[in-house]
């Protein structure tokens, strides 16, 4: 099967990405959303990102208009029924996604496969709100979806091998790098990164550092694009807080119960840029954090990184993924500059386990404890 026609439900930040990134390699894309003010808004984002790319001469004005051309906006699910594939990317609601595929599944074409974008929630409860889950996969986009290269691909053990086959064709054929993953909660990037997250705003909440120190304690000593706190407004507090509950109700640890400072940022509407304040005001020009104290900086930035490497240690140790896409998704999903284990080998795996013994020691936090050898 080759894909021509691609369809995309939820034109939100991930949405609307991913219609770029689809029309930008040549297919032919249709975006849905549910309300003409939200369509109107998807189709805003994707004229702000090319235009964007326009300005800086990345893109010729004749491409830019290619690309627009290429795409069709809608808000009704019937313009759907000629796709080869449908993305979802609704909000992280597992009763809002289901009645989706249900839907998609009563429009689209038999042949069509049907992908969620899901963060963490299960493909396979999600494809079994079809009549075909055997064509259902998961199809999981970094933001921005057009700079991010890696695509995490999740068969359920329903998906049928061809299926899964073509989707992974069809990444290559966007010039992404992709990891082929079972369905568990958070896959791979996400279920390691919200984990550091929230562990970042639980110092923040515990006082221990300012969301300055933590974000300024990431850029400059692991050189990470962004820091926990801008990272959070990126993507979404509220994205971030839906994601770690399935995480939290899959592991039962008190450190992947979200923490409350993020709760109430959302209870308060403030979820992030999307909605103009979040960690930081988005009102006026978001500056770069900055902040002075070396000693906080060292102690949290250390502190989040141990427990993060140990996470990347425990994960590779289950069978659930390999060193290489553990690598590949923090680096290409996350903008990182080396992935987990270069970062491992460059420290030492022995000097890591010390320091995550004296870090579980000092905060009591056992999940912090190295694996028995
Ligand atoms: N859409 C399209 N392109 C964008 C963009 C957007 N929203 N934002 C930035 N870009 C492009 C810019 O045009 C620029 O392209 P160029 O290199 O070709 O000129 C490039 O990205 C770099 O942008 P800027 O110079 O403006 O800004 P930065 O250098 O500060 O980079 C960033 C911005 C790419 C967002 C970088 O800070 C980063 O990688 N941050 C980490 C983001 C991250 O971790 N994402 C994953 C989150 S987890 C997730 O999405 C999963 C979900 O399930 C929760």
């Amino acid at each position: 099967m080759s894909f021509s026609k691609v369809g995309v439900v939820g034109l939100g930040i991930m949405g609307a990405g991913i219609v770029e990134v689809f029309a930008r390699a040549g297919y032919e894309v249709t975006g849905v959303a549910e309300s003409i003010p939200a369509v109107d808004a998807g189709q805003a984002n994707l004229a702000k990102s090319l235009s964007r790319a326009v300005s800086k001469g990345k893109l010729s004005q004749e491409e830019s208009d290619a690309i627009t051309a290429r795409v069709i906006f809608g808000s009704e699910f019937k313009l759907l029924a000629e796709c080869d594939l449908v993305i979802e990317a609704a909000p992280e609601i597992l009763s809002l996604k289901t009645e989706i595929f249900s839907q998609l599944d009563s429009v689209v074409k038999p042949s069509g496969i049907l992908a969620t974008n899901t963060s963490s929630l299960s493909v396979t409860e999600i494809a079994h709100a079809t009549k075909r889950p055997a064509q259902v996969i998961g199809m999981h986009f970094f933001n921005p979806a057009p700079v991010q290269k890696f695509v995490e691909v999740i068969s359920t053990s329903e998906s049928d091998p061809k299926t899964v086959a073509q989707i992974v064709e069809l990444g290559n054929s966007l010039g992404k790098h992709l990891a082929q993953i079972s369905d568990q909660p958070g896959f791979i990037v996400n279920k390691l990164l919200l984990r550091y997250l929230n562990h970042a705003v639980q110092i923040l909440d515990s006082g221990q550092a300012s969301r300055e120190q933590l974000d300024s304690a990431m850029r400059e000593l692991s050189n990470y694009p962004m820091g926990p706190c801008e990272l959070l407004d990126l993507i979404g507090i509220d994205t971030c807080v839906e994601i770690l509950k399935t995480i939290y109700a899959d592991t039962g640890l008190e450190i992947d119960q979200p923490a409350t400072g993020m709760v109430q940022l959302v209870k308060a509407g403030n979820t992030g840029r999307k909605s103009g304040s979040g960690f930081y005001d988005y009102a006026d020009a978001h500056q770069v954090p900055t902040d002075a104290n070396d000693e906080i900086k060292t102690q949290v930035h250390n502190d989040l990184l141990i427990a993060y490497l140990g996470d990347c240690i425990a994960m590779e140790a289950t069978g659930y993924a390999t060193k290489a896409d553990i690598d590949s998704g923090m680096k290409l999903g996350c903008g990182l500059p080396e992935g987990p284990f270069e970062v491992i080998s460059r420290l030492g795996l022995a000097k890591v386990r010390v320091a995550q013994a004296e870090l579980a020691t000092r905060t009591g936090v056992v999940a912090y404890q190295p694996l028995a050898l």
